[in-house]
């Protein structure tokens, strides 16, 4: 893969590190939802490891669903568009909505994503978000659950990309480009 040649990758955040801040955030979110009805959904395709990790920690059962969108188009920028590809499946009128992000950047898409499926009449909706950006904001937007805070930083792993790859890699690195 000759994409990889130009691209460097820093350790910002190590297995152990992510998995321990999820141990909190999944204890916190087990005690705040125990005993509702929640739908879970992992918004695709960044969030699939954390959801993962998460979702086998919690001490309730939810449902769980999956959506797709996507903002970036395949740059270290954000478009400022949001288009979902793949909606939810699951009826949420009346249940408690928890979306799972890997990174809360502009805010744009959660924003998005809360107003769409507010329409359709859920008892709450709130966010659980690995890392959040604060400083990229483009809404007011509130992250309820955050595992850690970010500087302005382009990171890969853990679910997320760069142009499709490093999805993989089970840590949160750091990635910087010739030219950026
Ligand atoms: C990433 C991430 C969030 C969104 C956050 O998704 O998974 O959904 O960007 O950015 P925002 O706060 O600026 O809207 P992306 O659109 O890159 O798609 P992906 O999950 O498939 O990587």
């Amino acid at each position: 893969m000759d994409k990889e040649k130009s691209q460097t990758l820093s350790l910002l955040y190590s297995e152990r590190d992510i998995q321990i801040v999820i141990e909190v955030l999944a204890k916190q979110i087990s005690l705040d939802y125990e005993g509702k009805e929640v739908v879970l959904v992992c918004n695709l395709k960044g969030a699939f490891m954390f959801f993962s990790d998460l979702c086998k920690r919690l001490s309730f059962n939810p449902e769980i669903d999956f959506m797709i969108t996507s903002s970036y188009q395949g740059t270290t920028e954000s478009s400022g568009e949001v288009e979902i590809i793949k909606d939810l499946h699951t009826p949420i009128k009346g249940k408690h909505v928890l979306i799972v992000e890997d990174i809360v950047d502009t805010g744009l898409t959660y924003a998005f994503v809360k107003k769409h499926l507010g329409l359709h009449d859920p008892a709450s909706i709130k966010i659980a978000s690995l890392l959040d950006k604060p400083s990229q904001r483009l809404v007011d937007i509130t992250v309820d659950y955050k595992g850690f805070f970010i500087n302005n930083q382009f990171v890969v792993g853990y679910g997320m990309d760069y142009e499709g790859y490093y999805r993989n890699l089970p840590y949160v690195a750091i990635l910087s480009e010739k030219g950026i």
